[in-house]
């Protein structure tokens, strides 16, 4: 009875110009192992997961990509959204069609883009979720110890005065504000949302009924079309209606049985240039090099990766990013990594 709803319709626009629209991150081998970042993902759930129960739910512009570095998953298994619409209406989708082949199932949904180093622990952590949520009709969701006041994660404080190992969640934040951030984490009992979720079907139709009534009615109308030939015309004329929101304001916040699992693995969303040079291996000069060859002096902290294989020289420059791509060179400070997006912007008005 075990499913798993495998995101990817993200762009990662801060990885550009590797990640582009036409191309996203998690279609490429950001971290320079041999696999993309939705091939490492599937690979990792099917340890635990049957294969043909994994369903990836993406935006149809990249079925081509899908279908070509995932060759095992069958049409079944693929939600190609027609419009982008955030991760609350197509996880509601996905349930649905779900619960329609099997009533009982208990799924994880996992973003396609993450790093996870100890997949032993990862899947010991998500069999013990899963278990939990078939007796408790829970809502469950991996923690992650927070180091910093990120504005770019959900938080989740969760009920200190209890002993077990999964915790009940007191409120579920999307988001806050920096001085938010700072004040929950000297609070102590705050941990990061992994954006990994745990839950049966029911539970999680029954939360949607509840807390998103519209987009729930909306979906359910397909109910005696999904798995059926005329599913492909139904999501095309009704997709685009649902709200744009994600599940972390949907359901999570709104929602009352909700429970936490401080995950045991180290974790990390690659969200950004800086995190992934966190998590490779550096040179002697604690220079990230993927897919470059290099020569380097008076260099260092640089996050360096060209195409092919490039030679790259490297004279003082200190914590720069610098990738190559056919159309485009980038030289950026990594500290400054959050304005790529802006960038980005910029340069498409400009060229
Ligand atoms: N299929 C599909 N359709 N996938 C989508 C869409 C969509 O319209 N939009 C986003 N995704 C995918 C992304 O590719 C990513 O894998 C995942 O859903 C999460 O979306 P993000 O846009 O990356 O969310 P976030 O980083 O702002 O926040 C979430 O993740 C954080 C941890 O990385 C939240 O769950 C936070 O609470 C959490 O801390
Ligand atoms: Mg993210």
């Amino acid at each position: 009875n075990y499913y798993a709803i495998l995101m990817a319709g993200g762009v990662g626009s801060r990885f550009w110009p590797v990640s582009t629209e036409d191309f996203p991150k998690q279609f490429h081998d950001m971290l320079g192992t041999g696999d993309t970042l939705i091939q490492k993902t599937f690979n990792r759930l099917a340890n635990l997961i049957p294969k043909e129960n994994i369903f990836i739910l993406t935006n149809a512009r990249y079925s081509d990509l899908v279908f070509k570095q995932l060759p095992e998953v069958t049409k079944r298994q693929v939600v190609l959204e027609p419009a982008m619409r955030n991760t609350a209406p197509c996880i509601l989708y996905a349930s649905l069609k779900i619960q329609k082949e099997n009533p009982e199932a208990v799924m994880i949904v996992a973003p396609s883009d993450h790093w996870i180093e100890d997949e032993k622990a990862f899947v010991a952590n998500v069999k013990q979720a899963f278990e939990f949520c078939y007796k408790n009709n829970a809502l469950m969701t991996l923690g992650i110890q927070p180091t910093f006041p990120n504005t770019g994660y959900g938080y989740i404080e969760f009920e200190s005065t209890s002993a077990e190992e999964i915790k009940e969640v007191r409120q579920f934040r999307e988001k806050p504000d920096y001085e938010t951030a700072k004040s929950f984490i000297s609070q102590g009992n705050f941990l990061w949302n992994a954006g990994i979720f745990m839950w049966s079907v029911k539970s999680v139709i029954e939360s949607y009924q509840v807390n998103q009534p519209e987009l729930f009615e909306l979906f359910k109308q397909g109910l005696d079309v999904y798995n059926t030939r005329d599913e492909a015309g139904f999501i095309q004329e009704n997709y685009d209606k649902a709200e744009n929101i994600s599940v972390d304001f949907a359901i999570m916040e709104k929602s009352d049985k909700v429970y936490v699992l401080p995950a045991t693995f180290d974790w990390n969303d690659l969200g950004t240039w800086g995190s992934l040079y966190d998590k490779l291996n550096k040179d002697e000069n604690d220079n990230a090099v993927v897919n470059a060859r290099t020569l380097t002096a008076d260099a260092s902290g640089n996050m360096i990766r060209t195409k092919d294989n490039k030679i790259v020289v490297v004279d003082g420059l200190k914590d720069y990013i610098i990738v190559d791509k056919e159309e485009v060179l980038l030289i950026f400070p990594k500290q400054k990594e959050q304005d790529i997006k802006k960038v980005l912007q910029q340069v498409k008005d400009e060229f």
